[in-house]
């Protein structure tokens, strides 16, 4: 990652030293970089130049006002799941017309929400979905702006928890279903047709599965038209990649180049594009900063035992994912196997196996690429205060999350009297 590098034999980000920002903000410290955020944004730009596309990030991945808001001026709208993350892109003043609403569980009052702000489209997921929402529209005398969510099932060879495109997943309405709930929602006075969508996977590394979903939307879309129903825009989902070790992911230009040919091939180049990527817009624009509160060495294993736990960063365990992990001023004398945990009972509380690495007590360690569902997946297990947020930029870094204070874990608790 450019914008973490070592300088004079310390971990930096742009500018700053860790070590520095450790003693300014204390650990565990999440630690992104504004200009590694418009980097990855330069690769969306530069793919979708003189082309109809909209990048609505998935904001799921980081929702820190500071990273919407960085993405809002950088020119993209926004995937949102939740009326949590619609009263989050309002509070940055985004265009609701760029905003896409996902997600199988839509409830009452966040259609409503949505439906007052003016979102760009629902994605609906099933039949029920879609009844729900038609009433809900109707009853506020409101046009919902809908596109069908399709499993086009397809495997996104990424890893099961994450992969979100086949038959056996929650997510999206049957392809062969698709046509009939079309008409059905066509039938429905207060709906408006507007597109297709699909989300496959996640850390997807490939560009075929995305054309194998393409193709599989376009025989759609042209049976669609051939009853009458003209769509506006096809949602490709999110899904682009990261390199986490030494993986090599498809570029958005990659994606995009292949999705625009196809689309020609058929003449359908007058649709929107609309993407929905999350990671790749800020899984490597952050770090976990944090410091070993004590080393353990038995039989079996050597522990660093960190002040970051499970809690701040669950990936590890969750999926068993693989986070680098740097020494912020690594030693030189000889190397040891450690498992870096944190302090929570728990056997899964682990961020990382068997790392050779040369540590002291009171060392610091930046877990890499945790830009993205790191933060926002983290919780206060063990009544452990959420990891404050800093944002660097170049020389200067804005503390854009304070570590959450102690007495607010509890302060709206009540006990019986
Ligand atoms: N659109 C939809 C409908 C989604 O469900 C997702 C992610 C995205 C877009 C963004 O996908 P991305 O570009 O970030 O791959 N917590 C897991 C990842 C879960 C992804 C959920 N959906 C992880 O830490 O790997």
């Amino acid at each position: 990652a450019p914008h973490f590098q070592f300088k004079n034999g310390t971990l930096h980000a742009e500018n700053l030293s860790l070590t520095q920002l450790a003693e300014t903000y204390d650990t565990p410290l999440y630690v992104y970089s504004r200009q590694a955020l418009r980097d990855a944004w330069e690769a969306y730009r530069v793919a979708t130049e003189g082309r109809n596309v909209l990048v609505c990030y998935g904001m799921k991945a980081n929702s820190n006002l500071a990273v919407l808001n960085e993405f809002k001026n950088l020119g993209t709208g926004f995937d949102i799941v939740s009326g949590g993350e619609l009263a989050r892109v309002l509070a940055i003043g985004a265009d609701p017309a760029k905003v896409v609403f996902s997600g199988v569980g839509k409830q009452v009052w966040e259609m409503q929400a949505a439906l007052e702000a003016g979102v760009k489209c629902f994605n609906v997921e099933s039949e029920a979905e879609l009844t729900r929402l038609a009433q809900v529209a109707q009853d506020m005398g409101k046009i919902a702006l809908v596109s069908l969510r399709v499993n086009p099932d397809v495997d996104a060879q990424t890893h099961p928890y994450i992969s979100t495109g086949l038959k056996e997943n929650k997510f999206g309405i049957a392809i062969e279903k698709a046509v009939e709930v079309y008409q059905h929602a066509a039938s429905l006075p207060s709906l408006n047709i507007v597109g297709v969508d699909c989300h496959i996977g996640s850390q997807i590394t490939e560009v075929s599965p995305y054309l194998d979903a393409l193709d599989k939307l376009i025989a759609l879309i042209q049976t669609l038209a051939s009853h009458g129903i003209h769509l506006k825009h096809l949602d490709l989902g999110g899904g682009i990649g990261i390199r986490y070790t030494d993986e090599q992911p498809l570029t958005p230009s990659d994606l995009l180049n292949k999705v625009f040919e196809m689309l020609a091939q058929h003449q359908l180049d007058h649709l929107q594009i609309v993407l929905e990527p999350g990671r790749s817009l800020v899984g490597n624009a952050g770090v976990l900063l944090t410091q070993v509160e004590y080393l353990k060495h038995s039989e079996a294993k050597n522990f660093a035992i960190v002040d970051a736990a499970m809690n701040d960063l669950i990936r590890p365990t969750l999926y068993d994912a693989w986070h680098s992990v740097e020494a912020v001023k690594p030693r030189t004398q000889g190397d040891t196997l450690y498992d870096i945990v944190g302090p929570i009972c728990e056997s899964g509380d682990w961020l990382a196996r068997d790392r050779k690495l040369t540590l002291q007590q009171g060392d610091l360690l930046a877990i890499m690429s945790a830009g993205a569902y790191a933060f926002t997946m983290a919780s206060q297990y063990n009544t452990r205060p959420r990891a404050a947020e800093v944002m660097v930029d170049g020389d200067t870094a804005h503390l854009v999350r304070p570590r959450e204070p102690l007495e607010s874990l509890y302060a709206s608790e009540s006990i019986l009297g």
